[in-house]
């Protein structure tokens, strides 16, 4: 799924993988929009539309695995918690230098 802008320049994307991790079960395979785009609501919109179309195909969950240092948010994070998304698991992972 891509949003356009009013001059019909892609200027997101966002897709899925339906029953990736189980029947019902989708992979948010991708999510972005472009840095000259952010923060003004495009990834929520093309996040809600990404919603709708899972849905329609018979998906009841999407599911991201997503990587961040230990003290920051992982990208994307906000917009999906304010999308109604929850933090089901937290995994550490440490590397020596
Ligand atoms: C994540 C991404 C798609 C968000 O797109 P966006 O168009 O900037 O998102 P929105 O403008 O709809 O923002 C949604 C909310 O999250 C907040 N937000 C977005 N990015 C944020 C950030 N880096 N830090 C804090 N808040 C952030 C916004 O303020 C907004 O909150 P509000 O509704 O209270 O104003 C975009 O930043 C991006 O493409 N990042 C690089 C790719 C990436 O990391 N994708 C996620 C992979 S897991």
């Amino acid at each position: 799924m891509a949003r356009s802008n009013p001059w019909g320049k892609t200027s997101g994307l966002a897709g899925f993988s339906p029953d990736a991790y189980g029947d019902g079960e989708a992979r948010l395979t991708c999510f972005c929009v472009l840095p000259e785009h952010r923060g003004a609501g495009l990834g929520s919109t093309l996040l809600s539309h990404t919603l709708d179309g899972a849905r329609r195909v018979g998906q009841k969950r999407l599911v991201i695995y997503t990587l961040a240092y230990i003290d920051s948010l992982p990208p994307g994070a906000v917009t999906y918690l304010k999308s109604g998304a929850r933090i089901e698991a937290e995994y550490l992972q440490l590397q020596r230098k």
